[in-house]
């Protein structure tokens, strides 16, 4: 079992996940808000920043919404991956807030 810090809608979360569940899914199992829409990689609602932390994301995704490069810069989809070591995670919602991208 790892641990997930996550960053959402302005607010701090810990919780555990499995490491064959993804860091959405066990997310909702707590009852933690966090941006959910397709949960099949098509809609990039879910997208987080991984500050820290391995991780490893499917490959079946829209590159609509993930493109290459957010891939390979530690951008994933949560409801596309599972953790292989604790993880720190910010929504793409609160991580471009903080780097005053809106
Ligand atoms: S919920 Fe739609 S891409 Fe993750």
């Amino acid at each position: 079992m790892y641990k997930v810090s996550l960053k959402a809608r302005s607010q701090e979360f810990e919780y555990n996940c499995s490491p064959n569940q993804t860091p959405l899914k066990a997310a909702r199992d707590n009852f933690i808000p966090f941006p959910t829409g397709c949960q099949r990689g098509g809609c990039g609602m879910c997208k987080v920043k991984v500050l820290d932390g391995e991780y490893e994301h499917e490959l079946v995704r829209s590159h609509e919404y993930l493109p290459d490069e957010e891939l390979n810069n530690r951008f994933a989809l949560a409801c596309c991956m599972t953790p292989k070591s604790n993880l720190e995670i910010i929504t793409i919602e609160d991580y471009e807030k903080q780097n005053n991208r809106i």
